[in-house]
């Protein structure tokens, strides 16, 4: 099963891929993981995207797509979850030529709502293990008492450099201008689903089992 996790930052798409991956054997493609990644690399093509996600905008539909064209290449497992992409409608149609092309499909797009100023919150006070990208918040989910990460105890934690209001005004307005077109695409394609984001994480992950089935 191929889906995606659509919603604006902040709405948790991290936090529910992770869980589905741990449960159901899926693979996750967040193309945000993956910008991170390659600006670390130091090459101009680093520097670029690193600059833009910085502020809080879209990296070009031509990056994005090959990245995910790549990952599409190996083996899918128990299925992929697409984690911040599609983004663009560009890019909703490259992904559909690009399933198309493997000779699988697109099962369900599920979306994530979630208000704003539940956003803002969720965003300004989250950070993530270094070692293994395991996501805590200062106060929906801190740390344990011995402060060592759940996953793998390690103790080196980080702090995102776009998580904080000015580039999430930016990544907001991003979302509601290029991205929620989407929700109206996917809904005329019939494999639209919508969830309550603002519940708690248990219950966000049990209405989309019910919606994956
Ligand atoms: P990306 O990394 O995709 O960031 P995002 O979409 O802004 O989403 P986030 O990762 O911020 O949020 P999330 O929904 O995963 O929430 P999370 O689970 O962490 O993209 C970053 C940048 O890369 C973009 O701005 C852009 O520049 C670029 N980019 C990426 N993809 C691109 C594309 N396709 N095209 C062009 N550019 C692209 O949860 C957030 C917090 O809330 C956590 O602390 C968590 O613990 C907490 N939380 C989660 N669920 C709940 C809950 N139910 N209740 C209470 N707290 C919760």
């Amino acid at each position: 099963m191929n889906i995606i996790l659509l919603g604006p930052p902040g709405a948790g798409k991290g936090t529910q891929a992770k869980r589905l991956v741990d449960e159901r054997g899926m693979i996750q493609l967040s193309t945000g993981d993956m910008l991170r990644e390659a600006r670390t690399s130091g090459t101009d093509m680093g520097k670029k995207v690193a600059a833009v996600m910085d502020a809080g905008n879209l990296v070009t539909d031509e990056i994005v797509i090959g990245l995910i064209e790549e990952k599409l290449e190996g083996d899918n497992g128990g299925g992929f979850i697409f984690d911040g992409f599609p983004r663009t409608l560009a890019q909703a149609d490259a992904l559909g030529e690009l399933l198309a092309s493997h000779g699988a499909t697109l099962d369900r797009v599920v979306e994530m709502q979630v208000d704003d100023d539940a956003l803002v919150a969720r965003i300004t006070g989250r950070f993530t293990c270094g070692n293994c990208g395991e996501v805590y918040h200062d106060v929906t989910r801190p740390l344990p008492a011995d402060g060592k990460c759940v996953n793998c105890g390690s103790t080196d934690m980080k702090r995102r450099a776009d998580d904080n209001e000015e580039s999430l005004r930016t990544r907001l307005m991003a979302y509601y201008k290029q991205t929620s077109p989407l929700i109206g695409y996917y809904y005329a394609k019939g494999n639209l689903q919508s969830v309550d984001g603002l519940a708690s994480i248990d219950e966000v992950a049990h209405s989309i089992a019910e919606v994956l089935g």
